[in-house]
């Protein structure tokens, strides 16, 4: 015993962190690694002040700047000890109140290995709902704060993802980019999981991209035994109940106990490994508050268990990390198993598919994607308007305050829609903030590259026709602000009483605009929000990167150029069509009936139609009810939201669009929508309050029905990049099992999903995360709300009932964007318009005309040139210093387009007229490394080794992007705007 405890002093004393500082293993023995952690929730049942702080303890007993503060201290106790830390979240927040001697105490921890980052995003970010650009910034955000305040050996090697509910490839594609060595997975589908463990698969390489090159996204991938908490009977936190280690002389003594089933769980869990080292994880959320309880036991429980190796034992027990136990898995020089699909979707049970929160929350998701939108714009002006952004006519702000809500938001009880109700308003509490700051931003900015004195002003509720200034106003002038590289335009509509309105661009010609009524399912949705009679329509151009002003002013009553003040044709409208499409409805239903491609020439019966399944709230055979987390009909068969034969259809249409008003029910309605040259059919539905007076949660979806023949295929994006093929009924890993015939076969649509045959593609674009599927051939379907009456058993504790602002139920409004190609051409149309959804343009705007200002500008771009339509300007944020962060990416796959998806080169150095680039550094997808300082370790796949590739020498003027390639830039910018 004395030996053994020398042994593990001296391991505490290695020098260097990452590798070099993991502590002696002993060959020939097993190995198990003790990886103390604990697991702080970014929100969920206690937002993240309350969980800091250790505020509602009664709710849940968690604080976590105490589990900070009682880890450093055990740590410092014992050289031996270790521990992972994970959200950077909470670990910069604790940092910001420590003095600096406790920070160079952490440094020391750090730099010894004795504590390591891993993970080291803002949180542990969601797989379904998280798109790959919030999610890469998430990543970012930590890293960067680690590799300031930590240095070098902050920097996490191993990725974390262990409570995630499934697990998205594009997200390995995101951790292999950014460097990181390993993956680590704590919740995959039953099945799968009993089968990876008889055929000892539990750890793999993931090979999570068919366009870039091996190994550039593949990542090893290791799926831990427990989930991430400890094995049953060693949990020793006071959160705990199992008996503490006791060895001392006392009828309590219970060392040979422990250690006898101690030896019995690490045999059994050497099984389902392949190596003669295991991890165990040793903790478990929010534990460590008193981090003395389960280190006092876990030294003893090292001490005991080694001891036995004296009379023949072969297991050996030590402190260890993620990052020590992946290299004694790469040091034993197995080749392993690829895995090209994903963990989609999550099952713990035969009835518990976590596929209901692909949609649970549907407005958070939707203010989530709407806020990285506004993140994208706020960080692109603090950069092109430099310093002007942040200080000026409207006071200090900046993009911090959003950048970290919208991190926050990632977390997978955020975005997700799993998180109490309570947490849920913090949450968008959190991100209003965010949007104050950055809307100032956006008006320093504006004010500074237009030189305007024209008082600009936000509306932020124009989605319910509501606007203060509009209303009123007999001038105004409307900004948009367009943050693709590519010029676009965009329907332009905004709340008004006049009867009619001039419209003039920025180059003072005439624009044309309508005026048409507000629906009353708007005006009932505003409530008291706003008062305008009418909507003033217009298609406004926009250059890339860049705004363009529009001048209204109301005409007078007098005014020969008033038209008659419309009114909806109360009808049943049989068409409506603009120059690119054809859309068909049938006479007697009054639903969507056909969709025609002017252009390429195809058409295709589409019947479309909203119902919902009935929520089961348990049964005989499994007490399972649907909630936040699970989705689990009470029947396959949905029942129609419309009791009627007919949907009640009024027609709206002018010059700029054609609409046809759909009337479900009082709680579901839906506007067909064409604007004039615009080659997608836009469908805006509004759905809720939900009823559940008959006692039935509901799941509402929308569900197109077609004769293409799709053979079971669906398709499915992976966090709105790469894109999934599914089957219906299958994994293509495992023979399944499916015990859910709807739940089992939904998928997280992330930004789009599509059918097609051998000619033709149907596709749907969201405008948030959805849960989706097809259900039989030639259907896809999406759920866009769900209300339910039961929790589901998973903690949270509360059914899904969302209130909404008038306590009567949440009312979702959303589009769904629908397009028909030919097969051919399908990617390159859904890819650019998902582009436009995700980085939709801005709308700012001004009391006041905007021309009357000689020296005004009306028009900006921040390019010299577009971007070609395959390359997408990703990041453009300023950095300390006057540099500016850049990342480009190609946003076509492999073989996806014979056009698009060709490599294309950009020149970085002429790329932009707002600054001139002096010097350019490449740097890692993390933004936190040099490119060329990132060395992974090298794993070898079944199918034989693979090389890496040297990077090439970086040309600015000439750089390359291969598909699916994101090239990342530090650029030393002159020049002022
Ligand atoms: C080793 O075996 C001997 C003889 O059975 C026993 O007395 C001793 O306690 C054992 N040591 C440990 C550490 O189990
Ligand atoms: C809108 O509501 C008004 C007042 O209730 C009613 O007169 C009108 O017919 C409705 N319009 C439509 C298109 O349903
Ligand atoms: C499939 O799963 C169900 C539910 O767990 C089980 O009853 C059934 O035996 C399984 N079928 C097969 C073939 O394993
Ligand atoms: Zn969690």
């Amino acid at each position: 015993m004395v030996a053994v405890l020398l042994l593990l002093f001296g391991a505490g004393a290695a020098a260097g962190c990452g590798y070099q500082s993991c502590p002696p293993t002993r060959p020939g023995l097993l190995n198990v690694h003790l990886v103390p952690h604990t697991h702080d929730d970014v929100g969920w049942l206690k937002t993240v002040d309350q969980y800091f702080y250790g505020v509602r303890n009664s709710v849940q007993h968690a604080g976590v700047r105490y589990i900070l503060d009682s880890v450093v201290a055990a740590l410092a106790a014992e050289p031996s000890r270790r521990f992972i830390y994970v959200e950077v979240a909470f670990l910069a927040r604790w940092w910001a109140q420590q003095d600096e001697a406790m920070r160079q105490r952490v440094r020391q921890l750090v730099q010894e290995g004795r504590l390591e980052l891993v993970g080291g995003g803002w949180c542990m970010n969601d797989e379904a709902a998280a798109h790959y650009g919030a999610a890469l910034e998430q990543l970012a955000l930590g890293r960067q704060f680690l590799r300031r305040e930590l240095g070098d050996c902050g920097t996490p090697r191993v990725a974390w993802q262990i409570d995630p509910f499934g697990h998205a490839r594009q997200l390995a594609a995101t951790f292999a980019q950014m460097g990181y060595d390993g993956l680590f997975l704590g919740r995959v589908d039953h099945q799968d999981k009993a089968q990876r463990e008889e055929l000892r698969q539990m750890e793999m390489i993931w090979r999570a991209s068919t366009s870039l090159q091996p190994p550039a996204a593949d990542i090893f991938t290791g799926i831990l035994p427990n989930m991430y908490n400890p094995p049953p009977g060693f949990c020793w936190d006071q959160l705990c109940s199992d008996p503490p280690v006791v060895d001392e002389d006392s009828v309590e003594n219970n060392v040979d106990t422990i250690v006898s089933s101690f030896l019995q769980v690490a045999h059994s869990q050497a099984e389902r490994y392949r190596t003669n080292h295991i991890l165990m994880t040793m903790g478990s959320d929010f534990h460590y508050e008193n981090a003395h309880l389960w280190f006092y036991n876990m030294d003893k429980l090292i001490a005991h268990v080694n001891a036995r190796q004296a009379n023949g034992s072969r297991v050996h027990v030590l402190y260890s990390t993620p990052s020590c136990y992946l290299q004694e898995l790469h040091r034993a020089n197995l080749s392993w198993s690829v895995k090209t699909d994903d963990f989609f979707p999550y099952a713990d049970g035969p009835h518990q598919f976590w596929t209901g929160y692909f949609t649970s929350r549907p407005a958070l998701k939707r203010y989530e994607r709407l806020s990285t939108n506004f993140l994208q714009i706020c960080s692109q002006l603090e950069a092109v308007a430099g310093a002007a952004a942040r200080k000026g006519p409207y006071g200090s702000g900046d993009s911090s305050v959003l950048r970290e809500a919208v991190a926050v938001a990632q977390h997978h009880d955020a975005v997700s829609g799993t998180a109490r109700q309570d947490v849920a308003d913090d949450y968008a509490r959190q991100l209003a903030g965010g949007w104050q700051r950055c809307q100032v931003v956006v008006a320093n900015a504006l004010a500074a590259l237009s030189a305007s004195r024209d008082k600009f002003v936000f509306c932020n509720a124009l989605n319910v026709s509501a606007c203060a200034l509009t209303e009123a106003a007999a001038r105004f002038s409307v900004i948009l602000y367009n943050p693709l590289g590519r010029r676009l335009s965009w329907p332009i509509r905004l709340p008004v009483n006049g009867a009619s309105y001039a419209v003039t661009d920025a180059q003072g010609h005439p624009v044309h605009s309508e005026v048409v009524p507000v629906s009353n399912v708007t005006r009932w949705l505003r409530g008291h929000a706003g008062s305008a009679a009418r909507e003033l329509l217009f298609h406004a151009s926009v250059p890339a990167l860049g705004f363009s002003t529009f001048s209204v002013s109301r005409l007078s009553r007098r005014d020969p150029l008033t038209p008659p003040a419309q009114t909806p044709h109360l009808s049943q409208p049989r068409e409506i069509r603009n120059e690119h499409i054809r859309v068909l409805f049938d006479p007697v239903t009054g639903l969507l009936e056909e969709i025609e491609n002017l252009d390429a020439g195809i058409s295709l019966p589409v019947f479309q139609s909203f119902y919902w399944y009935n929520a089961s709230i348990g049964n005989a055979e499994n007490p399972q009810a649907s909630g936040a987390y699970i989705f689990r009909p009470n029947s396959s068969d949905p029942i129609p939201v419309s009791d009627s034969k007919r949907v009640s259809t009024f027609l709206v249409k002018n010059a700029l669009v054609q609409e046809v008003h759909q009337n479900f029910s009082s709680w579901c309605s839906q506007v067909v929508r064409l604007h004039t040259g615009q080659p997608y059919l836009e469908l805006e539905w509004t759905v809720g309050p939900i009823p559940v007076q008959d006692g039935w949660g509901k799941e509402i979806i929308s569900r197109f029905e077609t004769p293409l023949r799709t053979g079971a295929l669906f398709y499915t994006d992976s966090n709105g990049r790469q894109i999934l093929e599914r089957r219906r009924n299958y994994r293509p890993t495992w023979n399944l099992n499916q015990t859910e015939p709807v739940a089992g076969n939904y998928y997280p649509v992330n930004t789009r999903i599509f059918i097609k045959d051998e000619k033709m593609q149907l596709t749907v674009l969201t405008d948030r995360s959805q849960g989706g599927s097809s259900i039989f051939d030639g259907s896809l379907e999406l759920m866009v709300h769900r209300r339910l009456l039961y929790d589901d058993g998973r903690g949270v504790g509360e059914p899904l009932l969302e209130p909404g602002a008038t306590q009567q139920g949440l009312v979702v409004r959303g589009r769904h964007l629908i397009l028909l190609d030919p097969v051919e051409s399908a990617a390159e149309r859904h890819r650019l318009l998902a582009q436009e959804l995700v980085a939709a343009p801005y709308t700012v705007l001004a009391a006041g005309e905007g021309l009357s200002f000689g020296r005004v500008r009306q028009e900006f771009s921040a390019l010299r040139t577009e971007l070609p339509h395959n390359v997408n300007l990703l990041t453009l944020s300023a950095e300390d210093g006057g540099n500016v962060l850049l990342r480009l990416e190609h946003q076509f796959e492999r073989g996806e387009s014979a056009n698009s998806s060709q490599p294309v080169t950009i020149d970085l150095l002429s790329l932009f007229s707002a600054f001139s680039i002096a010097s350019v550094q490449e740097l890692s997808l993390g933004a936190d490394l040099p490119l060329d300082a990132i060395s992974r370790l090298v794993w070898t796949p079944d199918t034989g080794p693979i090389h890496s590739h040297p990077i090439p020498k970086l040309d600015p003027h000439r750089v390359l992007l291969q598909p699916m390639e994101i090239r990342t830039f530090l650029a030393t910018v002159q020049g002022d705007p």
